[in-house]
């Protein structure tokens, strides 16, 4: 990113190689020409324009993930920046709450492939609320994008072709998908900010980490080994109103967890490794902490946090079903994506109840809104669910109410399931804020 003048990004989209395993070359699709993209420094109240330039070979479309967006910026699937030179402006008021963000492609029925193949970069929104706690900063910062791919031999990202000839998974052709696809795409190297298992030295002091899944469909139980614990302090949207210790974080594609670590619980001289305790193998490993020395430390995580938006009353209950359809697609209540056919008219200002109901995992994504989870079956929510979000999984055989406010703008928007292959496959809705 260059970051010409206050207030403006020039973001290329260039492919170019990289050495990701080492002795090999990848050649990524890149926001500035990397993969990830560059990681937006962004304030509260400060308008940005990030103007994207796609110097590819394929159309894009640029989404800022868990931004409060007017619509004709927030990166709808066909409203494309044309190849080989197309450009456009996208328009970010930054009317939110400090957050970690970030921004990837969009494009209509290929969001999986292109993400898979670079385009994808964190934001980090920061306002004064934030800036005033004693919160670990600058080398103590770690913005995390944790994302699998694989690789063929030579060092090229291996992913799957198109299932049934073309890539419209709105035909019902969903026959010919094999397994893989259909359950979403998975590789077996975990990356972090890019790098395959990578080691950072770190002081014995505390860290905070922003950790992102970034992945196409790879869900992460994180935790700590030899042992340890999570000090959350923010959510998707924004700092908690109070911290909350996590033995293990579960995180599916599109989630955030800001967290606090504390590295001088453990020996000088000691590893930490960032586990998921759901995959086995090489997988398992997803980095690894070194703690190098002692260090003076005057952070601390305060009891109070922020003063996150307070619950509105709900002014309706409306009902999201994602489920395979009957003719084998992967659907929300019962149809395939319809661009330009709203399933919902919230009004700007309110809140709604939206129950959201599944047959498989689904990481359920809503655009422009920020949520709370009320209930998962009926029952309170676990740890992890604190504070507001804009992606939860609903996992099988799960109904999760969500309590939505649709403050921001009026317009179009989309929410849809953050597996990118489920959603290359058309479990995706527009609703319209009216
Ligand atoms: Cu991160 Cu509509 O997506
Ligand atoms: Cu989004
Ligand atoms: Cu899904």
């Amino acid at each position: 990113a260059r970051h010409v003048r206050p207030g403006r990004y020039e973001l290329t989209q260039r492919a170019a190689k990289m050495e990701i395993i080492p002795g090999t070359t990848t050649e990524v699709l890149g926001y500035g020409g990397t993969f990830p993209g560059p990681t937006l420094d962004l304030r509260r109240g400060s308008r940005v324009t990030v103007a994207v330039r796609n110097e590819l070979s394929v159309p894009t479309s640029t989404h800022l993930h868990g931004g409060v967006t007017p619509p004709g910026s927030d990166g709808y699937p066909t409203d494309l920046v044309a190849p080989g030179g197309g450009a456009k402006d996208y328009d970010y008021p930054l009317e939110q709450r400090a957050a970690t963000l970030w921004y990837h492609d969009h494009r209509m029925d290929f969001t999986a492939p292109q993400v898979w193949r670079g385009l994808a970069g964190m934001a980090l929104v920061r306002d004064d609320e934030e800036d005033a706690l004693p919160l670990p900063r600058g080398e103590r910062e770690l913005p995390l994008m944790i994302c699998d791919r694989a690789f063929e031999e030579d060092g090229s990202f291996r992913y799957p072709s198109p299932p049934g000839g073309g890539h419209s998974g709105h035909t019902g052709h969903m026959a010919a998908v094999d397994g893989d696809y259909m359950e979403g795409v998975e590789g077996d190297v975990i990356l972090v900010n890019g790098a395959p298992w990578p080691v950072a030295e770190v002081t014995a002091t505390r860290y905070r980490l922003r950790l992102l899944n970034a992945s196409n469909a790879r869900r992460y139980r994180l935790r700590l080994a030899p042992g340890g614990r999570f000090t959350q302090i923010g959510s998707d949207s924004g700092l908690l109103a109070a911290p909350v210790a996590h033995d293990e974080l579960p995180i599916s594609p599109g989630e955030r967890y800001d967290v606090v670590v504390d590295f001088s619980a453990y020996p000088v001289g000691s590893a930490v490794t960032l586990v998921n305790t759901l995959a086995d193998g090489p997988a398992r490993n997803v980095m690894r902490f070194v703690v190098a020395r002692r260090a003076a430390d005057d952070t601390a995580v305060p009891a109070v946090l922020s003063r996150p938006p307070g619950r509105v009353a709900p002014v309706t209950t409306r009902r999201f079903d994602f489920r395979r359809s009957a003719e084998g697609v992967w659907a929300i209540n019962g149809h395939p994506y319809r661009p330009g056919v709203p399933l919902a008219r919230p009004r700007l200002g309110t809140a709604e109840v939206w129950r959201l109901s599944s047959d498989f995992h689904h990481p359920v994504h809503v655009h422009l809104a920020h949520f709370l989870v009320l209930a998962r079956n009926g029952r309170a929510p676990a740890a992890p669910d604190a504070g507001w979000k804009d992606t939860v999984d609903v996992r099988p055989y799960e109904v999760v109410d969500v309590l939505a406010r649709f403050d921001g703008y009026r317009g179009r928007y989309m929410l849809h399931c953050h597996n990118l292959e489920h959603e290359d496959m058309a479990m995706m809705a527009d609703f319209e804020v009216i």
